[in-house]
Parts: structure tokens; C-alpha cells; sequence
């Protein structure tokens, strides 16, 4: 069988490039599995052109990280063939589930494995135990049942073992002479079991002066009998939490010697004997020994000594006599619960200090207050005798009193709720896209609050600096502590541009929370993230094709020798087959332009377009480094490179959901070097290789109209200048809209799309990789809704039906840019509501838009057709498509202004003749490159706009 296993493998390696192919055949057999794998699985190789959350060192797949993509099905045995993967992430999709396979015990070189927030059910594999590499196990928040297996003993180098939030049950395994246990993690710093049914005594044997551990969380389990002595010998211990179980007898005098300890919790347990003493945690913040059984005894020494406290919660703790005032002094002090006591005497909150927020003694036989008045945060005094007299009827008498109000992260200037359902907006830009968000639960924070601006803010900068994001893309909300005590925050992630982030964004930044490579401030202690699934853009699943699922199962019952043959031959047919698809698919199209395109004349469909290889542009724009990028939007990112030969080209690189089929894509370059028109950027060449797709167009140095009108390259734009401009890219996308067959949509008109060259003559630039609206569509192209904030259309948002009026109300926002310089969403306000807001047809000067127009302009003396120009443009802008007009019918407007301007001029004029006025050419007037207008290039050029005009200034 090796020997033929061997055969095969030749065979494989000699017809594949990149990847091993047992590892292609596991993770075909993974995909056939599962739903909703990202939209490249199946396509190229694995490891070549990597397939998302796929990763490979020498042909071998190394990381297969997959969280929160909506994964959906099991876990396929055939895991166990990726014999070197070293990290394994599938947490957070929710529909993926079954047992885990026994067979991830082969993967010897494991160092993470982490399935948290997903529906696995079963026992946990006992054969976790062989992966004598893992440092990083995570199986929380899943459906797991049974015990934990011994066998986890062995794994020495682990370093984190959490298996909280599941059905997991029975006593916690230790070492015998057979048998290993969990004392033989001497390396585990974390042992985090909380929130199952595990029961029986915590052993005491568990613990050694040997191990690492820093956090002990067994909270929420029906653990019995004493608190194993042991546990006072852990020299490292940070965060005890034995909370909600159902342990009995004295606390052990040893955790007096856990002089690191920050945390600890006891609480609802039937703990006996006198309140532990806790002076020599000299840096304990967060002290829960609430509903045990403790003796009667006034309140502990530690209370007035132990200066780092910031909660402290001690109710039904039998505690009497009088309350020590100090203990509201401590500098941390924010909580103190202490209801359901014997105190009495008087409360004296007069030495409070400044963090206090919350004091609650309930139910005690206090029977004086007295506070220096700087007091005024919660206080519960109900059911003691002073609410009968001194207090009577005062706000302190009633359990219901004012809640803090928990933090939000500041929207800024923005308004929360103007976003389309399913967005969110960011915080500060106002831009609404799809957060990536989830649930971060922190188990063991050794604070309690919930409002504190500085605490959360110091969250999110440790958030936006270690997730590599902008501090403004991080939005945390309603921080709240559950009945568990654990503090739960909302969190949204935004992306950096455009509406969604790609899938590779959420496996890498997921990946850092799953893994813990994130680590938040040290007070919120422990944490899991949980994330909601993310609304890819396309629907795709991409699932469950490439192999068939018959023969898989056929596996387990059937000759397994044969059948693997079988599989492997299985594999390699349909491999095959999908390679032939492949590489014609990719291939065949520009195989035969490459073979002509060299001597000019064989590609006559090309018109001039190169193809590029992905090296070459790769090594152009050095590697598409951020310095290159030049811009980016809803498809993807534009590189600025320069060719061997010299000349700088603008390469639009297409993102991960903006991929078109190999077809589609040479339909598109066809198209598009066919395109040819003064007012649009020329194309030079395309990509289309190694799972990307791009398109090359040339180099307009002198920047965007954006820059123009913010002043960036110290030209200024007069009133003419910003007609003329209007005028060319209106003419250009009209070419795009009637005369490119079939019609292209531009998508994404903003003015940082139009360029401006040398003479100022507007170039629509970015065009293409755009949805085609062919014949059978012709009207409306149904799409997932793309483009750049501000420019948006509301009703192809609202519809998704793509036309050539989503490009108008766009254009119709540019405009109001001429009008104003300003961005389309500046400081929280909408540009299109700001002028509708602020027209006044009384002013016929200004049209009331005084305020709102650029200063520049209103210097200018003649704004000649300004306030048909303002009509036009909330005519683009108009709610519903069918009421704006065409960019033909613009092009005609815009020149029936230019020309009246013009034969004003010239009427007014004693000296200018028409002549004169075509001689002039080369930019002195403004107006002149419009007579030139009639485009030579163009193929098709022939819009019956520019004649009247363009003829009686020809005569030339
Ligand atoms: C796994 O462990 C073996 C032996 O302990 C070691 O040689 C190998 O380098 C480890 N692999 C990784 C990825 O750490
Ligand atoms: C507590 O610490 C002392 C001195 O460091 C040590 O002798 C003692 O054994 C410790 N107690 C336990 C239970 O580990
Ligand atoms: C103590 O027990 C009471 C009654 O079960 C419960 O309402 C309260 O929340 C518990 N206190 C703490 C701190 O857990
Ligand atoms: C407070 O309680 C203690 C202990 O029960 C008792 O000795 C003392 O007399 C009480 N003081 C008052 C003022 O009731």
C-alpha cells in the first residue's frame, strides 16, 4: 500500500504545482463538508494561490484558520491528513458541529487548536492527549459532554487549557500510577473549566508548588467538599474563582500565602469557619466571599488594610458590630456589597473616596449615616432601623436607585441610527459599513464598573493598536456584568474602507483573539470573544462540490485499502477535470491574445491591451506596497507602478468578492480596451493570474479633482475651470452609459476618480471591473451594492438594482463638490441635505448657498449659469432614479451653459472673434478645449450632444 500510495503520490507531484495532495485531498475533503467556505476554496491550488485561511510552508499546509466565515456541517476525519498543520482555528461559526474527530491526535506538530463558539458536540477525544506539540487548546463555549480526559495530562507544553462554557462532567482527572492527569501540566499557566457540570473534589493533588498556573477558574460547576490545602502552593496564582459550586469546610489558611492574587472568588458556595484571612494580598483587587456560611465575626482586619481594593463583596458573610470607615477610603475603592449582615452602629461615608460608586448594606442593623456630602453616587440602606429615622422616605431606603449609565465608545459628530439596516456607523467618520462585532466576555476583571471612560477607552486603544486598526474603527458599547459576575462587552470592528471587510481581515484579526495574541488591559483579566457572523458580501458557498460525499462515506465501511485507492483515484480524476475546467477557464482566452498580441495584429479585439503577468506587476509596484497605493474602494485597492520601459501606470487590483469568472473578465478586457474616449483614463493592460484580477490604465500624474479643489497642488479652479471639468468626465461616463456596448456602469464616481491632467481636462479614471449591463438585463443589473460612502445612490442601496442613474446621483454629488470643495460627508453632515437644506430661490446671486460654497467662488465675478448648474445637480441627487436625468441629457446642459457663457462673452466682447477664440487654444480661456471636444479616438464617438455646438466652432 505505501508502495502504490507512493505511485500515486509521484503521479500527484508531477502533475500539480504547489500543494502536497494529500493535503489538497483533506481539505477537499473538509470542504466537502462544510457550507459557506470562502468563495476560493476549489479554485487554483490550496497552497499556490492560497485559499482563504489557508496557509502553507513548502507545500504543506501549516494554518488552516476559518473563524467566523458562517461555517456550517462537521468536522471531517480527514483532518487528520494534514499531518503538519500547526494551527487549527475554527472558532466562532456557530452551525459547525458534531464530534470532533479522534483522528486530530495525528497531528503531531499541532501547537494551537482552537473550536471556541462553535456547536461541537461528544466527548472531548481523548486522543488530544498525543499532541505533544500544543501549547494552546481553546474548546470553549461549545455542546461538549463527558469527562476530561486524563490523557490531557500529557500534553506538557500546553500553556493555555480552556474548556469552560460546556456540558462537560465528573471529577477532574489527576495522575495515578496508570494513568495521567491534569497535575502534570507543569507549564499551564491558565486553567480555565468554568460554567460545566464537573463535580466531585477539587483533588488535592491538582496542585503543586511546580506548576505555572496564574488562573484558576472552576466557577459555576457542582465541584464538592473543602478547598483542596494545595492551592496556597501555587506561587504564580493571579485569579482564584471558585464561585457557584458546592464547596464546604473552612477556607484553607494556605491562601494566605498567594500574596499575587487579584482576584478572588468564593462566593455561593456553603463555605464554613471564620472569613478567611486575606492581609498579606497586599495587591488583591476584587474580593467576592457573598451567600457562604461563614462564622459571625466583626469585619476583618483586611478591610481597612488592604489599599489596592476595588470591590468588595462579602453579603450573607455573618459579619457584625461596627463598620470601620476606612474601608471607603482606599484610593480603587469602587464597590462595596455587604447586605444581608449584622452591622449596626452608624455608616460613616465621610472619608469615601473618589472612585466609590456603590455601597449596599441591605438588610443590617445600621442605625445612623452620617457622609461629608461629596457622596451622591448609589447607596443602599434598605431594611435597617435608620430608613425608619433618620433616612425615612429618602432615595437610600430604596433598592431602586439610579444605575450607573454604561460607556459607549463617542460617535463624534455622528448620528447612531442613520445607517441601513444591518450597518453600523463609525465612530467619528460617520461612514456606515458592516461591522465585524461579537461578544467579548471577560471572566474575571478585577474591577466592577461599568461606566468609567478612562477604563474602556484604555480597552479600545489596546484594541485599534494590537488588532493594527484605526482607534476610530473600534466601537465598544453596553460594558454590563452578568449573573455570573462576568463583564460582557459589545464590540464592533469597522473596516478600513469600503463596506465590508474581506474575509482574509476577519480569519487574521479573529485569529489574534482566538489565539490570545490579543491581550487587553491586565484589569480586565481573562477574556474569550464570541463573534456574530459576519454578512459577507456574496452569498456564495463554495461548499460541499469538488468531491463526492458518497464516496467518503464509503470510506467507513468499505475495504479501506481499496477504497482509499479508490478515493485518491476519486481525487485525482476530478482533479483533473477540474483542472481542465481551470485551465481553460483561465487560460484558453488569453492564451490565444498572448500568442498574437506580440506582433500587434493577431488580437484585433484587443486594440493594444497587454497582458501582464502577476510578476511583473507585482514587481512594479514593489511588491504592492501601501506606499504605491494610490487609492481604493468598493473593488479593491489602485497601486501606482512603473513598467521596465519607464511608464507609470495606475494598476486597480480587484478585492476578494470582486472577482468575476474567468469569462466575464476577458468579455470585460475586450470591452474595455475597445474604450477609447479623451475624458476616460486609457487602458494599457490587464492581470489575470494567481487568483487575481487586474486592470492596468495609464498614469494621469497630475492628481484628482479632490486634491484641485482642496487647493493640495496649488492650482485653483475658477468658476469656468469647474464648468469645463464638469463638462469632460460627464462626457466621458455618458460615452460609458450609451455608447460602450454592451453599456458599462461606473459604480464608483467620486472626484477622487476624476483626474485632471496637465491642461486641466477632466479623465474618469477607475472604470471597469464593473458589473456589464448586458442585453438581457438591459435596465437594471441586481448586485451587491458597492461604491464610496457619500456617493452612494439611496435607492440602488435600498433596491440593489444597479443603473446608470446610480452613476448620475453620484456624478450629482461631484458637483455640489464644485459648488462647495467640500467632502461629501464632512464633520457628521451630508452635502446633498446641507444644500437642499439651504437653497433659496429668492437669491439669485448665490441661490443661498453662500455660506456653503467654496470662498474661492464667491470672489469670482461672474458665476455664469451657477444656478442652473445648482438645479442640475440636485436634479442628479433626486431620491428617485427615474426623476434624474441622463448623463447625455447632462452633457447637453452643461454645454448650453458653456456656450451661452461663451457667445456672451464674444457678443460682449468688441475684439474676440470665434477665430480667435479657437486660436487661443492651449488653456489662456478656459473655454477653449471645448471646441475640440469631438473626440478623435473614440471608436464610437458619436453623441449627438457636442454638435451643434462642436460644428459651428469647426470651421477650422
Ligand atoms: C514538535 O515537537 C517535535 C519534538 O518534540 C519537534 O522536533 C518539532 O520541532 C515540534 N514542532 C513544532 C512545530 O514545534
Ligand atoms: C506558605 O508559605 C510558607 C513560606 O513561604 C511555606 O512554608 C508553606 O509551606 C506555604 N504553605 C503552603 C500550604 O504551601
Ligand atoms: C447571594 O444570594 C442571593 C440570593 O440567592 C442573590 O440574590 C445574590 O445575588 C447573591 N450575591 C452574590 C454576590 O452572588
Ligand atoms: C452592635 O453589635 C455588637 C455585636 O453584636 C454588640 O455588641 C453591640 O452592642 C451593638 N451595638 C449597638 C450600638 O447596637
Amino acid at each position: 500500500m505505501k508502495f502504490r500510495f507512493f505511485l500515486l503520490f509521484v503521479l500527484f507531484a508531477a502533475a500539480h504545482g504547489a500543494t502536497d495532495p494529500t493535503d489538497a485531498a483533506a481539505l477537499r475533503s473538509l470542504m466537502s463538508q462544510w457550507q459557506n467556505t470562502p468563495q476560493n476554496w476549489g479554485l487554483n491550488d490550496p497552497c499556490d494561490a492560497p485559499w482563504d485561511g489557508v496557509s502553507c510552508t513548502n507545500s504543506r499546509v501549516t494554518m488552516l484558520f476559518l473563524t467566523t466565515m458562517g461555517l456550517k456541517g462537521t468536522l471531517s476525519g480527514d483532518i487528520s491528513q494534514l499531518t503538519q498543520l500547526q494551527l487549527l482555528d475554527l472558532s466562532s461559526n456557530s452551525g459547525l458541529g458534531g464530534p470532533l474527530p479522534p483522528g486530530l491526535g495525528n497531528l503531531k506538530q499541532l501547537n494551537t487548536l482552537t473550536v471556541a463558539g462553535c456547536s461541537f458536540i461528544g466527548n472531548i477525544p481523548q486522543e488530544l492527549g498525543n499532541l505533544a506539540n500544543l501549547t494552546f487548546l481553546a474548546l470553549n463555549s461549545n455542546k461538549f459532554t463527558g469527562r476530561i480526559p486524563a490523557s490531557l495530562g500529557q500534553l506538557s507544553k500546553l500553556y493555555w487549557l480552556d474548556i469552560g462554557d460546556n456540558q462537560l462532567s465528573g471529577p477532574i482527572p489527576v495522575s495515578s500510577s496508570n494513568s495521567p492527569g491534569l497535575d502534570q501540566l507543569l507549564n499551564t499557566k491558565h486553567f480555565h473549566f468554568n460554567k460545566n457540570q464537573l463535580g466531585g473534589t477539587i483533588p488535592e493533588s491538582l496542585f503543586s508548588s511546580k506548576m505555572s498556573l496564574i488562573h484558576v477558574l472552576f466557577d459555576s460547576n457542582n465541584f464538592l467538599g473543602p478547598i483542596p490545602t494545595s492551592i496556597g502552593s501555587l506561587p504564580n496564582l493571579q485569579i482564584i474563582q471558585l464561585d457557584r459550586n458546592s464547596l464546604s469546610g473552612p477556607v484553607p489558611g494556605s491562601i494566605s500565602n498567594l500574596t499575587s492574587l487579584n482576584v478572588l472568588s468564593l462566593a455561593n458556595n456553603q463555605l464554613t469557619g471564620p472569613i478567611p484571612d486575606l492581609s498579606q494580598m497586599r495587591v488583591l483587587n476584587y474580593v467576592d466571599l457573598s451567600n457562604n456560611t461563614f462564622d459571625a465575626n466583626p469585619a476583618p482586619s483586611w478591610f481597612t488594610s488592604l489599599e489596592s481594593l476595588t470591590t468588595l463583596m462579602a453579603e450573607s458573610g455573618g459579619l457584625l458590630g461596627n463598620i470601620p470607615p476606612q474601608m471607603f477610603a482606599f484610593p480603587q475603592m469602587q464597590v462595596v456589597l455587604l447586605g444581608n449582615n449584622a452591622f449596626n452602629g452608624t455608616l460613616d461615608l465621610s472619608k469615601s473616596g473618589s472612585e466609590l460608586q456603590t455601597v449596599d448594606f441591605r438588610n443590617n442593623a445600621i442605625s445612623g449615616f452620617k457622609s461629608s456630602a461629596t457622596y451622591d453616587e448609589t447607596l443602599i440602606l434598605a431594611g435597617n432601623p435608620v430608613c425608619t429615622t433618620q433616612l425615612a422616605n429618602t432615595i437610600y431606603c430604596s433598592l431602586r436607585q439610579e444605575v450607573q449609565q454604561p460607556y459607549s465608545t463617542s460617535l463624534g459628530q455622528c448620528n447612531s441610527t442613520s445607517c441601513p439596516n444591518g450597518e453600523s456607523v463609525e465612530p467619528q467618520s460617520c461612514n456606515c459599513a458592516y461591522p465585524y462585532q461579537g461578544l467579548l466576555v471577560f471572566r474575571a476583571p478585577s474591577f466592577r464598573d461599568v461606566s468609567s471612560a478612562a477604563t474602556y477607552q484604555e480597552l479600545e486603544k489596546s484594541l485599534s493598536t494590537q488588532l493594527n486598526v484605526a482607534s476610530n474603527a473600534v466601537y465598544i458599547s453596553n460594558p454590563f456584568y452578568n449573573i455570573l459576575n462576568y463583564l460582557e462587552v459589545q464590540l464592533k470592528l469597522f473596516p478600513s474602507s469600503g463596506l465590508y471587510f474581506t474575509r482574509l481581515e476577519i480569519l487574521k484579526i479573529g485569529l489574534l483573539f482566538n489565539n490570545q495574541t490579543f491581550s487587553p488591559p491586565a484589569k480586565f483579566g481573562p477574556y474569550y470573544f464570541i463573534a456574530s457572523a459576519y454578512p459577507f458580501p456574496s452569498g456564495s458557498s463554495g461548499g460541499g462540490s469538488s468531491i463526492s460525499s458518497g464516496l467518503i462515506a464509503g470510506i467507513a465501511v468499505g475495504c479501506v485499502i481499496l477504497l482509499i485507492v479508490l478515493v485518491l483515484l476519486g481525487f485525482y480524476a476530478r482533479r483533473q477535470k477540474k483542472r481542465a475546467e481551470r485551465a481553460a477557464e483561465r487560460s484558453r482566452p488569453f492564451a490565444s491574445w498572448l500568442s498574437h498580441g506580440k506582433d500587434g495584429d493577431g488580437a484585433p479585439q484587443l486594440k493594444g491591451a497587454r497582458l501582464f503577468s502577476f510578476d511583473e506587476l507585482k514587481k512594479c509596484t514593489n511588491n504592492f506596497s501601501e506606499a504605491n497605493e494610490i487609492g481604493s474602494g468598493g473593488y479593491g485597492k489602485v497601486y501606482k507602478g512603473v513598467l521596465p520601459s519607464g511608464e507609470q501606470v495606475a494598476i486597480k487590483k480587484a478585492q476578494q468578492g470582486s472577482m468575476q469568472g474567468g469569462n466575464e473578465f476577458r468579455t470585460e478586457i475586450e470591452l474595455l480596451s475597445r474604450v477609447h474616449h479623451k475624458n476616460l483614463v486609457g487602458l494599457v493592460g490587464f492581470c489575470f493570474e494567481q487568483g487575481e484580477q487586474m486592470l492596468v490604465y495609464e498614469y494621469i500624474p497630475n492628481g484628482t479633482l479632490r486634491d484641485s479643489l482642496v487647493g493640495r497642488d496649488g492650482r485653483h479652479l475658477d468658476w469656468p475651470m469647474r464648468l469645463r471639468i464638469a463638462l469632460g468626465s460627464a462626457r466621458g461616463l455618458a460615452y460609458l452609459h450609451e455608447l460602450a456596448n454592451p453599456p458599462i456602469i461606473h459604480r464608483d464616481i467620486k472626484s477622487t476618480n476624476i483626474l485632471l491632467d496637465e491642461n486641466i481636462t477632466a479623465k474618469v479614471a477607475d472604470f471597469g471591473l464593473s458589473k456589464l449591463v448586458s442585453d438581457s438585463q438591459k435596465g437594471h443589473v441586481s448586485t451587491q451594492v458597492k461604491g464610496t460612502l457619500g456617493y452612494l445612490d439611496p435607492e440602488y442601496y435600498m433596491t440593489q438594482q444597479l443603473t446608470e442613474k446610480s452613476d448620475v446621483y453620484s456624478f450629482g454629488v461631484v458637483m455640489l463638490e464644485l459648488i462647495t470643495a467640500r467632502q461629501p460627508i464632512e464633520k457628521g453632515k451630508y452635502i446633498v441635505r446641507e444644500v437642499r437644506m439651504a437653497l433659496d430661490g429668492r437669491d439669485t446671486e448665490y441661490y443661498g448657498l453662500r455660506s456653503l460654497m467654496d470662498p474661492r467662488l464667491r470672489t469670482t465675478q461672474n458665476l455664469a449659469g451657477f444656478k442652473r448648474f445648482v438645479e442640475l445637480a440636485m436634479k442628479c441627487v433626486e431620491e428617485s432614479a427615474a426623476s434624474r436625468p441622463t448623463m447625455n441629457e447632462l452633457v447637453k446642459e452643461f454645454e448650453q451653459i458653456l456656450q451661452n457663457e461663451g457667445i456672451k462673452s464674444n457678443s460682449t466682447s468688441t475684439t474676440t472673434s470665434a477665430t480667435e477664440f479657437v486660436n487661443t487654444k492651449g488653456g489662456a480661456h478656459p473655454y477653449n478645449d471645448l471646441l475640440q471636444e469631438k473626440d478623435m479616438n473614440s471608436d464610437a464617438f458619436e453623441y449627438t450632444g457636442g454638435y451643434t455646438f462642436a460644428s459651428r466652432i469647426e470651421p477650422k
